[in-house]
């Protein structure tokens, strides 16, 4: 056998989202079960977030973000080899999301796979990308994770109908001749297999909300540390912390315990809600696009959650081409 292509690095060229049109506010969920925004603000952070049609599936806003990033890319569906989507909430078995989009956006005989991490499928789904990049099994990967949770979501449950929303992002990945994705730093907590759940038969979201909480305040600081030392970089070089947006009173806490609360710190949680794997991407896009991410910027990601698995990497935004303008 011979010994395998080893390519330097590669590189995300360009972002994109998709939101439903339908927004749900905080005012409009106590009117369903006994809340206020207040309570929710004051535990979550949340506002608003947005939820699809009945007929609108993970497939649609996946193919609408892929499409997205693609234009942000400049770059041609029929240069795409791999297209990778992350979700917990794919209502098919097979065909499979990315086979799903790849038809929607006419993509000519791309490798196509979903994964399944739940709220850490989008550092899932990249470090595969930059694996198979590198090793020469693919040259431009679309990477998407897409979330439709109100599907699954208890709309009489008021401990957990708060926070889910619906959602997409995605990023385009091609080679680079340094690394802009560092390897991944990846696991898993098997003393929490059981915290989050969409489980048969009736596949509805639940979970332990303090457990998860206290985990995500302890130890995903540890572990998002063990990233950027993994890729030979202190904190003091980190520009934009991005992590899984669960809850405002998560994301803030852990910006403090890391000691970057005072670096770019993406908060999208307050406008989208809690959309699992699609949350970071989604988050990213959202904020690339209305120029609160500079170019450049080191930028760590870091999901957590259902399995109950987390992984994180960090990668370098792309320079500002024209293309890039704010969108
Ligand atoms: O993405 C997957 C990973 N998941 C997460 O990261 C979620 C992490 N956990 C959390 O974000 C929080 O645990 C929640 C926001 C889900 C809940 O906040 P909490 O501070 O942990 O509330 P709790 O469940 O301990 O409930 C406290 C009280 C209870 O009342 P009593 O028993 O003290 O009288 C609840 O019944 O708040 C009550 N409560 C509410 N009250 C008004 C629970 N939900 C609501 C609500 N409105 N929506």
């Amino acid at each position: 056998m011979k010994l395998l292509k080893s390519l330097a690095g590669s590189q995300v060229i360009g972002f994109g989202h998709y939101q439903p049109a339908n927004q749900m506010t905080n005012h409009d969920i106590a009117k369903m079960v006994d809340t206020t925004d207040k309570w929710i603000q004051s535990r979550t952070g949340i506002v608003t977030r947005h939820i699809a049609e009945q007929t609108e599936t993970v497939a649609d806003m996946a193919a609408a973000a892929g499409a997205h990033a693609l234009t942000d890319a400049s770059v041609d569906i029929n240069l795409v080899d791999l297209i990778i989507v992350a979700t917990t909430t794919a209502a098919d078995r097979t065909p499979n999301t990315a086979g799903r989009v790849a038809q929607a956006l006419g993509a000519l005989s791309p490798a196509i796979m979903d994964i399944n991490t739940a709220c850490s499928g989008f550092c899932h789904a990249l470090a595969i990308a930059d694996s198979a990049i590198r090793t020469g099994s693919a040259t431009v990967a679309l990477i998407i994770a897409s979330e439709k949770l109100s599907a699954v979501t208890d709309w009489t449950d008021r401990g957990t109908c708060i926070l889910t929303a619906d959602g997409a992002g995605a990023v385009i990945a091609t080679a680079s001749d340094t690394p802009r994705i560092s390897s991944v730093s990846w696991g898993s907590d098997n003393r929490m297999t059981d915290t989050v759940r969409i489980q048969a038969p009736g596949n509805r979201f639940e979970q332990d909300g303090q457990t998860v909480f206290r985990w995500a305040i302890s130890d995903a600081a540890k572990h998002a540390n063990r990233t950027i030392e993994q890729a030979g970089y202190t904190l003091d070089d980190i520009d934009v912390l991005a992590v899984h947006q669960a809850n405002l009173r998560i994301i803030e806490p852990l910006a403090k315990r890391l000691g970057l609360e005072h670096k770019i710190v993406l908060t999208d949680v307050s406008d989208s809600g809690n959309t699992s794997a699609a949350s970071i991407p989604l988050g990213l896009s959202k904020w690339w696009h209305n120029g609160k991410i500079p170019a450049d910027a080191l930028t760590l990601l870091f999901g957590f959650g259902g399995g109950f698995a987390y992984a994180g990497q960090l990668i370098r935004t792309p320079a500002r081409t024209p293309h890039h303008s704010n969108q």
